[in-house]
């Protein structure tokens, strides 16, 4: 089960030739992919060779081989984790009962809507990142950015594969759906906000990879507890490449702050007009790009209190953050939890049923896990010995969604009036000079082991190649 079959059309380790019906469905979206893919996906990469990893295995040991391989010959494919023996249902009204390999008619409406939403961001990302490659700072971010790019559209695969098998014809027409969707366009945009910004430079990619694939990490942490065993076992393998994407991201913002603190320790400065004269991101844009990556992306975990949530609870379809992990009864009736409004001009807590909080629960969970990672960054400021320190805001700041939507909210969580905001709110978000300099720092550098001067050169390269490997042949 766990060996995957490259020599069908689609490689899988599902046993797909078994199902007739299922892979002619799927080789016939399989040319309508790689259409989407040579529109929308990463700029001017037809005829580079890629260092990337292809999955040989969904064994936890050794399931990547790596291998310079031309882009669009990249072989998505359908990878789940081996199915678990007699796997219980283990939260929900139907905790105890065996786990379902088909979808219980009365849920095909809810894990229909849950799986083309994950569905709708794989592509997006892509989108969002098609024209990164052009100003990459070197072959190895390059590189990684091509892996993350591959990898989204093979999450893609993974819930079409769910669409086409399970859902019959509305599954297979939102199979299509989910290739014509457009991250950021106005007629047919996708699916959650988050995912129509733009990501015009790499402070942003870096910043998106973070916190934004982090999101990714916590919805499929969350799904991979599903009822519903293909689901869970999908999303399981899903998460062993969303790994990697959080550490580009985390690793790039390191490698920028140390060549930042570098520059300011030889300078001996910490005058931000200097420093970007210099060529370097200062440190307060850092914080800046933090504030607006952090608020977007808490704000997908959507409203503090949903009936929707509790629903899909109750009913099985999603769990919370390591379900398993947790010591309370896992049906939740009865048990509360608090979550933030607005009184009389202050935040005060307010507690509700928790079934009810399940977002804000997985938006709490998240919040504790980013916070760790910024933490390491500023390790490296400390290290530097420069006294300033990042900072995730307040989880009621620049909110889009939910009852802290209606009102300003300061990084530090005042409540503030609409004047108060208008004059700060360009030292707490990117304001217009601030991406017009960094997107002025963003020019391409490809010659092998060079680095832009904006970003220091990683620790280690990728499979324990060195920095100035090879990465990229661009033929
Ligand atoms: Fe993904
Ligand atoms: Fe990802």
């Amino acid at each position: 089960m766990s060996s995957i079959t490259y020599s069908d059309k689609i490689p899988n380790n599902v046993n797909l030739s078994e199902d007739r019906t299922l892979q002619r469905a799927l080789e016939q979206w399989q040319p309508n992919y790689l259409k989407w893919w040579g529109d929308m996906g990463p700029d001017d990469s037809q005829n580079f060779d890629v260092y990337l990893r292809t999955a040989v295995s969904v064994d936890p040991q050794g399931w990547a081989q790596f291998g310079h391989v031309k882009m669009p010959d990249y072989r998505w494919g359908i990878f789940l984790n081996p199915a678990e023996k007699d796997r219980k249902i283990h939260f929900g009204d139907h905790k105890g009962e065996d786990a379902w390999q088909d979808i219980p008619g009365e849920y095909r409406a809810n894990l229909r809507r849950i799986i083309v939403t994950q569905g709708d961001t794989e592509p997006a990302s892509v989108e969002q990142q098609r024209h990164l490659g052009l100003t990459a700072p070197s072959q190895y971010d390059l590189r990684n950015l091509f892996q993350v790019n591959v990898e989204e559209g093979r999450h893609l695969w993974a819930m079409v594969y769910l669409l086409h098998k399970y859902f019959g014809r509305d599954g297979r027409e939102e199979g299509e759906a989910l290739l014509e969707r457009r991250s950021g366009q106005q007629d047919n945009p996708r699916i959650l906000q988050a995912f129509n910004e733009e990501t015009p430079d790499w402070l942003s990619f870096f910043m998106f990879t973070y916190f934004t694939d982090r999101d990714g990490k916590f919805q499929l942490c969350a799904l991979a507890e599903s009822s519903f065993d293909p689901l869970a076992r999908t999303t399981k393998f899903m998460l062993t490449e969303e790994a990697h994407h959080m550490f580009v991201g985390e690793s790039g913002i390191s490698r920028i702050i140390q060549r930042t603190c570098q520059a300011m320790n030889e300078m001996k400065t910490d005058d931000v007009t200097k420093l970007r004269a210099a060529g370097v991101i200062d440190l307060p844009t850092l914080q800046r790009y933090l504030n607006f990556h952090f608020s977007v992306t808490i704000d997908l975990f959507g409203a503090d209190e949903s009936s929707n949530a509790a629903t899909f609870y109750s009913t099985g379809l999603k769990g919370r953050f390591e379900e398993g992990k947790r010591m309370d009864d896992h049906v939740l009736k009865g048990s509360t939890y608090k979550v933030l409004n607005v009184q009389g001009g202050q935040l005060v807590e307010k507690e509700v049923p928790m079934l009810n909080a399940l977002n804000e629960v997985l938006r709490d969970d998240y919040i504790k896990d980013s916070i760790g990672g910024v933490e390491r960054w500023n390790k490296v400021i400390e290290k530097a010995g420069i006294p300033f320190r990042l900072k995730t805001p307040h989880k009621a700041f620049h909110r889009n969604i939910g009852a802290l939507s209606q009102t300003k909210i300061s990084p530090d969580g005042r409540v503030l009036s609409d004047a108060e905001w208008k004059a700060h709110v360009d030292n707490w978000l990117p304001n217009d000079a601030d991406r017009a300099f960094v997107g002025s720092l963003m020019g391409r550098v490809v010659d092998t082991g060079k680095f832009a001067n904006w970003i220091a050169p990683p620790m280690m390269g990728i499979n324990r190649q060195p920095a100035d490997f090879e990465y990229v042949r661009f033929n």
